[in-house]
């Protein structure tokens, strides 16, 4: 039994989702949320600026007492997940696009997959297609901007719509029947996604395999939380009040929201335009 908190990161608020199902599944444990969104996106950053800025988070959650650390974020997990590893003393969780039991389950073996740039071209991915694509054609869908429109509130209406339609199009042409979310934060527009699809396209993501992971580990080291209501306490690089208005939106309850200052421990860790004008850094 640990009281300890789990903790969860992504660039942003994105991971939420994840949490949500973390939360699902073991409603007992506390929650350290840490959204990174001075620095969002994560997923038009090189792969080396990515891991380096993984690791001074994972340290920083492991500092402030995480018993495990959940990696809510397919960019960062495809980026750092090995070195996380290597580097850190509590177990690491992290995420893939859900290309396994997609293929799997396909009627026609035509699957698209909806994510960063950082996440469609890292090396993690192209094992997981060699290991699990099979005979399936697997359509990449790169989704620039698209984090950053979730992150910002649009979470549904004519203007994400509009914003959804280039990376839709192909997707369509392609005929597929099934759609990987392969970025934490497309799951909050989900029903978007879907109508912008059309009827009979299944979208699947990772937040569930994720969570009944964490809930396996944490058993396996007696670390679960004992009885007892669990909390989320979400932690922001960005402007707080701004996020806790998004944060509620997507979580469907206010949700308290502290700012923190994560050290730049690296010259390439610049910040972007959320933490320099929004935060007033
Ligand atoms: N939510 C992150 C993911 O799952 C990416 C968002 C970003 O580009 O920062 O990949």
């Amino acid at each position: 039994m640990s009281h300890a908190p789990v903790g969860v990161f992504d660039s942003g608020i994105g991971g939420l989702s994840v949490a949500r199902e973390i939360r699902r599944a073991l409603p007992a444990e506390h929650l350290l949320y840490f959204a990174d969104t001075a620095y969002l996106p994560y997923g038009d950053r090189s792969t080396d600026w990515v891991r380096n800025r993984s690791l001074t988070v994972g340290r920083y959650l492991q500092e402030l007492g995480a018993k495990a650390l959940v990696v809510a974020c397919n960019t960062a997990s495809g980026a750092a997940l090995e070195s996380l590893r290597e580097h850190l003393a509590v177990p690491v969780i992290g995420l893939e696009p859900a290309v396994k039991p997609a293929v799997r389950d396909s009627p026609s073996g035509r699957v698209g997959v909806m994510a960063t740039v950082g996440t469609l071209g890292s090396d993690r991915y192209a094992r997981l297609i060699t290991a699990y694509g099979g005979t399936a054609t697997v359509v990449p869908q790169p989704c620039p901007g698209l984090a950053d429109a979730v992150e910002d509130g649009l979470l549904s209406g004519d203007e994400l719509d509009r914003t959804l339609a280039p990376f839709i199009e192909p997707l369509r042409e392609a005929r597929v029947d099934t759609v990987v979310l392969g970025c934490t934060h497309y799951v909050f527009i989900r029903d978007a996604i879907a109508r912008a699809l059309g009827p009979g396209v299944r979208l699947i993501d990772s937040g569930g395999a994720i969570a009944r992971q964490t809930e396996r580990i944490l058993r396996e080291r007696g670390e679960l939380a004992p009885e007892g209501p669990g909390s989320l306490r979400v932690l922001t690089t960005g402007p707080a009040a701004e996020v806790a208005e998004v944060a509620a939106r997507i979580w469907g309850d206010p949700l308290p929201v502290e700012r923190v200052d994560l050290p730049r421990e690296d010259p390439l860790l610049t910040q972007s335009h959320r933490g320099t004008e929004k935060a007033g850094e």
